[in-house]
């Protein structure tokens, strides 16, 4: 979800204001995607090199999380259940305050009966560190065991992969997940991502109706 800050930026605002209007966006994305009958849609909220960024800003972002997992009316109305991936908050060098800790853990419980979109929210997530820690606690050393020890092994691989605001790169997100991913970039940034930027992401999969299985072409 990049691009927030430029957003505010060419608008004369401060950077905040970007994120706020992107928690509006995501808001608004859980909406259409839940419409649409996508299975899983996981975002990357705050990674684990986001802790460097002015404190003020940190705070902000932090609120705005306990603002969407504070959504519950509107995330049960759309049959959506709340999942969260991310550091461990018992392990060493988890930065998560316990606010945070908390509004995850009461949005997957009032969730939890929910049948239909998983949201994933992933939250002090970096994917190096996740498939480092997968490799460490999987036996044997295989690509099956490395699955089952991602931070939630029920993560189906990811069909596509969107990146927003001109960013033509990855950014240690789904690595392991999304190894067959497609790739969906687009200037638009996050703030203004709606309905028609997500049934283009959409359409790259009902293109390509198959995943590549080693095919050379
Ligand atoms: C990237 O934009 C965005 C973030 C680091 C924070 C993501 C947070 C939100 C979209 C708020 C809502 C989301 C949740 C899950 C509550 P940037 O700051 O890197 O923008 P820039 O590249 O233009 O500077």
């Amino acid at each position: 979800m990049d691009g927030n800050g430029r957003w505010a930026k060419r608008r004369g605002l401060p950077r905040t204001a970007g994120h706020t209007a992107g928690e509006e966006a995501l808001a608004d994305v859980v909406r259409t995607a839940a419409r649409r009958n996508i299975g899983w849609l996981t975002v990357f909220g705050f990674s684990t090199e986001n802790w460097v960024r002015p404190p003020s800003e940190v705070r902000h972002i932090l609120g705005l999380h306990r603002k969407l997992f504070g959504r519950i009316e509107e995330l049960n109305a759309n049959n959506v259940r709340v999942n969260w991936i991310g550091r461990p908050f018992d392990e060493p060098g988890s930065r998560t305050p316990k606010s945070v800790q908390r509004a995850i853990l009461q949005a997957i419980e009032d969730t939890k009966g929910n049948t239909g979109m998983v949201l994933t929210v992933a939250f002090d997530y970096g994917s190096r560190a996740e498939i480092a820690r997968a490799a460490r606690r999987a036996h044997p050393l295989d690509v099956d065991s490395v699955t089952t020890e991602m931070y939630d092994p029920a993560l189906p691989p990811v069909d596509v992969l969107v990146r927003t605001s001109g960013e033509s790169r990855v950014s240690n997100f789904l690595l392991w997940q999304a190894a067959n991913a497609r790739v969906y970039f687009t200037d638009c940034s996050w703030p203004d991502f709606g309905a028609t930027q997500l049934d283009e992401a959409l359409a790259l999969v009902a293109k390509t109706a198959q995943p590549d299985h080693g095919a050379t072409t």
